[in-house]
């Protein structure tokens, strides 16, 4: 056993951590959202989730260009705070907050609705707010917790919010999948908490894969509108994402993610690129990876007769009927 004992000579401890610190250094963005000169003014862009992470990042550069910028957030006492914040760093005064509960299909229609009456136009929506880690707990609509949160809810509001949107075009749907929906299955029983374990995100990747599905199938419905659908992985990003996972993975999280994860800035790039890059104009029905590259979503997400079952099911869970 001796040869084990080299792994544990300073040595490697020396260049793991000069290793760590360049790729640190080195790290650095494909597409430049401060290079790009794309300007928003008069244009209404709503972003979910926007009070902290990625959604923050998202909403802060909208708000830049101009946009007059809608915080969806669940949360008064947080979504004012991030209010403040991307008034006073951009001096734009045109951002406001309406509160949603995504998890819950009356607060989505509660705030569609205030959306339909209060706004004259929709060119940017952004379905950011997402949880991962949840336990096992049924919404009173009857549907499992991450489902109704990262799929239904969002599913149901862009539907409501679609007609505000054609009536805007050009107009531009961006959802957060995530890359962890190429290990998601599609089982439909699941929307109602069915046939699930809740170990190794299991959960969560495939209610991002619905994420994939219902974006393409949505793009395929709105061909002609000039409201394009893309979904998009924002990278591995160190976020309030893991609040519901123990402390020490919390920790390592972030120990490993100072050096080799993005930043909520970093991570809100794809996002940002799909939602104002030129380069994204009348593009719609992809899949953006973290580093702005339209890829191939896994097989099931490209599975045409799958999507519109999926979109079925998913119109006829969030109807009213
Ligand atoms: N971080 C990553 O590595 C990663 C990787 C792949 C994909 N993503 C995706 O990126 C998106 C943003 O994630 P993040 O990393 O920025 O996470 P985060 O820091 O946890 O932020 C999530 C946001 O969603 C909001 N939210 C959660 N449940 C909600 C509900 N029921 N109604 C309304 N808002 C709700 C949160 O509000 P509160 O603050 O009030 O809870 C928060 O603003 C998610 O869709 C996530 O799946 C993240
Ligand atoms: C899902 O669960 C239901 C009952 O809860 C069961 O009847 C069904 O066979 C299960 N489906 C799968 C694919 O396991
Ligand atoms: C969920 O996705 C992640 C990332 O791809 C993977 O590490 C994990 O094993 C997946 N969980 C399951 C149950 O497949």
């Amino acid at each position: 056993m001796v040869w084990v004992s080299i792994f544990w000579h300073p040595v490697w401890a020396v260049f793991t951590a000069v290793l760590a610190v360049v790729v640190r250094i080195q790290r650095r963005g494909p597409w430049d959202p401060h290079a790009c000169s794309v300007r928003l003014k008069g244009k209404t862009a709503i972003v979910t989730g926007a009070n902290t992470g990625i959604g923050k990042f998202i909403a802060l550069d909208l708000a830049r260009r101009g946009a007059r910028v809608i915080l969806a957030c669940r949360s008064e006492d947080r979504g004012t705070a991030a209010l403040k914040e991307i008034r006073e760093k951009t001096g734009n005064s045109d951002i406001h907050l309406r509160l949603v509960d995504l998890s819950s299909l009356d607060s989505v229609r509660e705030f569609a609705k205030g959306i339909l009456t209060e706004e004259k136009a929709l060119h940017i929506l952004v379905n950011n707010a997402g949880v991962s880690g949840l336990p096992r707990q049924i919404t009173k609509d009857g549907f499992e917790s991450s489902f109704a949160t990262n799929h239904l809810g969002p599913f149901l509001l862009t539907n409501l919010l679609l007609d505000l949107m054609k009536s805007s075009a050009p107009a531009r749907i961006v959802t957060l999948s995530s890359v962890n929906h190429k290990k998601g299955v599609v089982d439909f029983s699941h929307f109602h908490g069915e046939n699930l374990t809740y170990h190794m995100d299991s959960v969560y990747n495939h209610t991002k894969l619905h994420n994939v599905i219902c974006t393409k199938e949505l793009a395929r419905r709105l061909e002609g509108t000039g409201v394009t659908a893309n979904s998009v992985h924002p990278g591995i990003v160190m976020t309030e994402v893991l609040r519901h996972y123990p402390l020490m993975i919390r920790i390592i999280f972030n120990l490993v993610g100072f050096f080799f994860f993005k930043s909520s800035e970093e991570g809100a790039t794809s996002s940002i690129y799909c939602a104002v890059a030129e380069e994204m104009e009348g593009i719609t029905g992809k899949y953006c990876d973290s580093d702005c590259c339209l890829v191939l979503p896994a097989p099931l997400a490209r599975d045409a007769a799958l999507a519109v079952k999926d979109f079925e099911i998913s119109e006829r869970l969030t109807s009213k009927l």
